[in-house]
């Protein structure tokens, strides 16, 4: 049990011994100016800076035995081999085999998947060139201008937020739209503006089962049928991405026009696999297979460089550090880059679906706090809302500062505030700022001394890409799914499979049927059997 470890008890331990210190003295001490350098990796063309967080050269030390103590290395090694890590469903978690080259050989539980993989890809390959030309057409031969994703969660989040991403004023090629909601509100809206005979959807779900795809899916077919698609037309306007053939087929889309993936691709990591199909046809195949290059670049890495200069090692063993040990109960994430305004919601579902547990592999209960809170916007915006929380509230939050050296707009100017801001953030949330600093900076009226005063120790990781382009952000994102994994290993859960969001999935269709008048009043709390009946009065006098 990780919590009994030697290195777990040292680190609670040596985590008392920091409190009451204060990162600005470290700094200002004599091996100050060393600790930039001591606490910056850099791997895959992206700059890690880690100085400003709570840690000493000890601290550091200790994660890293933690760290071997705890066989993180030896779990990574099973994930890479194909072995089944995800134990509750008896499956490999091998998206690395989706970025990496046939002859990199991986297996899941054993058998070569590089030939399906590499199948796979020469289709979406083959589909994305044909649609951005304009030789795949509609039902009346005209090309396609939109393309319309419907799914949710891992088959929503991931190619969402790379298009936004990666999608700029060069970016040739359909225009994209995403539907996840089962609010009929969020389909009604993207649809209306659409052109049916020139709008393609792709039903993107593994499982094909998943209640607000498929209600989108048959809600879209619906409308292209009323705008006069022809039934056998629809093939020309549907493809699905999935693992479940027979359900592909009963919805009526041609076998022919599906993308298929594998068990062993769970839905957070799975933008890599034909789930990323809208972001080739968005971006362009060749700009797609460089976001899998960066990604396997930083799957190499992981793979290979020691613990002290392992970048998902090293943020992996911060969080835990933070979460477990020193109470953190959220981290930030801000990017100071527009494009990756929908990072955060990526994040969110990729570490608290995948860590948000209180029972270890091996069955126990995990006495440790597991998956922090993710949230966060894009910087600067972040300043002028909640940033004055993470500044002098009493809450302990790190941030992950996100920016690129490179700027993505050219606009003149911009740039440089835009990296001013994102430094000084990290700095001030660092020094803070004194009573004397407040009174040597003439402040008259001393009743305003405290209301003046940041603490300061405030700690930040900044994360500095070269550039955004696909390789750069492959590399980022598989650092995020690696870090998330060096998380889960260290509370020793396993982080592949979501059984907490089955319940109410369960619980909503007897509901469904009730407000339906299909069904009568089943067992509720007192409850949620009153908004039941509200919501099915209101339903009654609408229905006349
Ligand atoms: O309900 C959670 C979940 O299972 C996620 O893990 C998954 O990414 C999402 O639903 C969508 O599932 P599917 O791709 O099967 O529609």
């Amino acid at each position: 049990m990780t919590t009994s470890l030697p290195a777990w008890q040292a680190l609670r331990a040596h985590a008392d011994t920091l409190r009451g210190t204060h990162m600005r003295d470290w700094f200002e001490g004599p091996r100050g100016p060393l600790r930039a350098e001591r606490f910056t990796a850099e791997a895959c063309g992206l700059t890690l800076d880690y100085a400003k967080n709570r840690i000493t050269d000890e601290t550091l030390a200790l994660l890293f035995t933690l760290a071997g103590q705890a066989r993180v290395a030896e779990r990574r090694d099973a994930m890479f081999g194909g072995e089944p890590v995800n134990t509750t469903e008896h499956r490999a978690a091998l998206h690395i085999a989706l970025r990496a080259y046939p002859e990199d050989g991986y297996r899941a539980l054993g058998v070569p998947v590089g030939a399906d993989v590499a199948t796979v890809l020469a289709q979406i390959e083959r589909f994305a060139n044909a649609v951005r030309s304009g030789a795949w057409t509609g039902f009346d031969g005209r090309a396609i201008t939109d393309v319309v994703n419907i799914g949710i969660g891992g088959s929503d989040l991931g190619p969402r937020m790379v298009c936004r991403a990666l999608s700029d004023a060069q970016t040739t090629g359909p225009r994209m739209h995403f539907v996840a909601n089962v609010d009929g509100s969020d389909l009604a809206r993207t649809l209306s503006g659409l052109d049916a005979a020139t709008t393609l959807v792709i039903v993107c779900s593994k499982t094909f089962t998943t209640l607000e795809t498929m209600a989108n899916a048959c809600t879209a077919r619906d409308w292209f049928l009323q705008q006069g698609v022809t039934r056998a037309g629809l093939a020309r306007h549907f493809v699905a991405v999935s693992t479940n053939r027979d359900a592909v087929a009963e919805f009526g889309i041609d076998p022919a026009n599906m993308f298929p993936f594998w068990d062993w691709v769970g839905g957070r990591f799975s933008l890599w696999s034909a789930v990323g199909l809208s972001i080739a046809v968005a971006i362009g195949f060749e700009r797609f297979r460089q976001l899998l290059d960066g990604a396997r670049a930083m799957d190499l890495h992981f793979a290979s460089a020691p613990p002290e200069r392992n970048l998902p090692m090293i943020l992996g063993l911060l969080d835990v550090w933070y979460r477990s040990f020193l109470g953190a109960g959220s981290r930030c994430v801000a990017p100071y880059c527009e494009p990756l305004e929908l990072l955060p919601a990526f994040l969110q579902q990729l570490e608290m679906e995948s860590n948000g547990k209180s029972v270890r592999l091996d069955g126990g209960a995990l006495d440790a706090g597991s998956a922090a809170v993710v949230w966060g916007t894009t910087g600067t915006n972040g300043q002028h809302a909640y940033f004055q929380m993470m500044h002098q509230g009493s809450q302990l939050v790190p941030v992950d500062f996100i920016a690129t050296l490179e700027p993505v707009s050219d606009l003149p100017g911009h740039h440089t505030k835009l990296l001013a801001n994102c430094f000084a953030q990290g700095e001030a949330l660092l020094r803070g700022r004194t009573a004397d600093e407040v009174r040597a900076e003439g402040v008259r009226d001393e009743a305003l001394v405290p209301h003046l005063v940041f603490e300061g120790n405030r700690p930040s990781n900044t994360l500095l890409l070269q550039r955004l382009d696909p390789y750069h952000l492959g590399a980022l994102l598989a650092l995020s799914e690696h870090r998330t994994f060096v998380q889960g290993a260290l509370w020793q859960i396993n982080s592949f499979d979501q059984w907490g969001v089955e319940l109410g999935k369960k619980l909503a269709a007897p509901i469904q049927r009730e407000l339906e008048g299909t069904a009568g009043a089943a067992a509720h709390d007192a409850s949620t059997a009153a908004l039941i009946r509200r919501a099915q009065a209101v339903r009654a006098t609408a229905a006349g």
